[in-house]
């Protein structure tokens, strides 16, 4: 069996009404964030290797748009569409991009 992806990006594009405390990655612009994601990833030359799709909700609303990138384990957060061209970076081989990670941050989550 060949396994073809090295690595796997997850983005939340879950949405919750406007009045939710918690937000939602959706209504900071998750999908345009995604449809961005996967056009530089593509035009890079890693679709064969790189797989960046839409998640459910990753439990750290507070600090959308949230992704996380597989193998590594590597969680971003505020991630917005000019983050674009450094995470591709990250998801070529690069060195994960450090500003935007959030392990160890603490969420606000209330629920
Ligand atoms: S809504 Fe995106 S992490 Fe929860």
């Amino acid at each position: 069996m060949t396994i073809p992806y090295v690595k796997h990006a997850f983005v939340c594009t879950h949405e919750r009404p406007a009045d939710n405390p918690r937000g939602s990655c959706a209504a900071k612009g998750a999908e345009a964030l995604l449809k961005s994601l996967k056009a530089a990833t593509n035009a890079r030359g890693l679709g064969k290797t790189v797989r960046v799709q839409k998640s459910g909700c990753l439990d750290n609303c507070e600090m959308g748009c949230s992704m996380v990138v597989y193998p590594e384990a590597v969680w971003y957060g505020a991630v917005t569409q000019a983050d674009v061209p450094e995470i591709v970076d990250h998801l070529a081989g690069g060195a994960p991009v450090q500003r935007l990670r959030v392990e160890g941050k603490v969420s606000t989550k209330t629920e």
